[in-house]
């Protein structure tokens, strides 16, 4: 009996496997063309047309971060935002291999895949509606992206960003050049409203009504959002993280279990996600 289902399971594996690898890029020397720091944060922008190309917001690429075999896997990020031939990523150094790739300098080169996964939802529906965009710390990385998408849309976005302090919410800037709607928190009230991003988030909704809720941070701030978003009766989509190891659906390395109609599956983060609806997730609270 378990025999046949594995067999099953290493075909249909490889199939969609096959079809991810056809769809995705290997950019092994993409060009890095700008750097800008803030203290942990860092920003590189590199050429790979075929990616900028097809991009989605809420898709990612697997960098190799080290020039030798160690770290071995590839990292996990975002893509941040395209421009022509350009693709911006934003990341927190937060361990050996963002550190490394923190140490990439401009006309160094990037070794890449992508752009992975299924980013959130663009609907016409969207267009002359209010949606709210929800980024802590490192989660802000794709909203940028969306952001302009949105904005080309025609819908009309706001964006909540919030960190543990200013030096955390460091693209603020960026988004106030561009004249977006951005409210700002931090919860030692070094800047913007003082508190979770979420707090403000839930109050603001009193008199602010959107369609649709995008979000992307740590885990206990996106539960919270979802909690707010089903009071409020808002449809919302979550951005997931998970440790991977391919990110394509090769490895199983990324699952969790999430709601599918009445049932819970194990799911690939990296190729069903990262981005998800609300009512599929099974927040860690709620887990038995
Ligand atoms: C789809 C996706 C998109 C992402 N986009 C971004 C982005 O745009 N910017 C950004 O700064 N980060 C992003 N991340 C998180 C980023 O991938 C991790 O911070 C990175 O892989 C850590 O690798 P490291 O070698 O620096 O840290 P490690 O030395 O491997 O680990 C350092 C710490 O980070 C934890 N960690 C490792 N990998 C992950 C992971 N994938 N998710 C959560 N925690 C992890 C470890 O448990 C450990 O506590 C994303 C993750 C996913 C899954
Ligand atoms: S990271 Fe390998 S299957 Fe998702």
């Amino acid at each position: 009996m378990l025999t046949p289902l594995l067999k099953l399971l290493r075909y249909s594996d490889i199939f969609v496997v096959a079809k991810i690898a056809i769809r995705m890029h290997k950019e092994p020397k993409a060009l890095i063309i700008l750097k800008r720091t803030w203290g942990d944060y860092c920003l590189l922008g590199f050429r790979a047309e075929r990616i900028a190309t097809e991009a989605q917001p809420g898709q990612f690429i697997m960098v190799r971060s080290g020039d030798n075999l160690h770290p071995l896997l590839r990292r996990p990020i975002s893509i941040h935002s395209v421009q022509d031939d350009t693709v911006e990523i934003f990341f927190q150094q937060a361990g050996i291999g963002t550190r490394l790739l923190g140490q990439k300098e401009k006309d160094d080169t990037l070794d890449i895949i992508g752009p992975l996964g299924k980013g959130f939802h663009l609907e016409n529906s969207l267009q002359e509606k209010s949606v709210a965009l929800i980024g802590g710390g490192r989660g802000i990385a794709p909203l940028y992206f969306l952001a302009h998408k949105l904005r080309n849309l025609g819908a009309l976005p706001r964006i909540y960003y919030g960190g543990r302090t200013i030096n955390d919410i460091p693209l603020r800037k960026k988004f106030e050049e561009e004249d977006f709607e951005i409210l700002l928190t931090t919860d030692d009230g070094s800047f913007g409203s003082k508190g979770q991003v979420t707090d403000l988030l839930h109050v603001s909704l009193q008199d602010f009504s959107p369609i649709r809720i995008f979000a992307c941070g740590p885990e206990a701030m996106m539960q919270k959002v979802s909690r707010i978003a089903r009071e409020k009766n808002i449809a919302a989509e979550f951005s997931l993280e998970a440790i991977m190891g391919c990110g394509f659906g090769a490895c199983w390395g990324c699952v969790r279990k999430l709601k599918n109609d009445t049932q819970e599956e194990w799911s690939k983060i990296c190729e069903e996600g990262p981005v998800f609806p609300g009512e599929k997730i099974i927040w860690q609270e709620e887990e038995q």
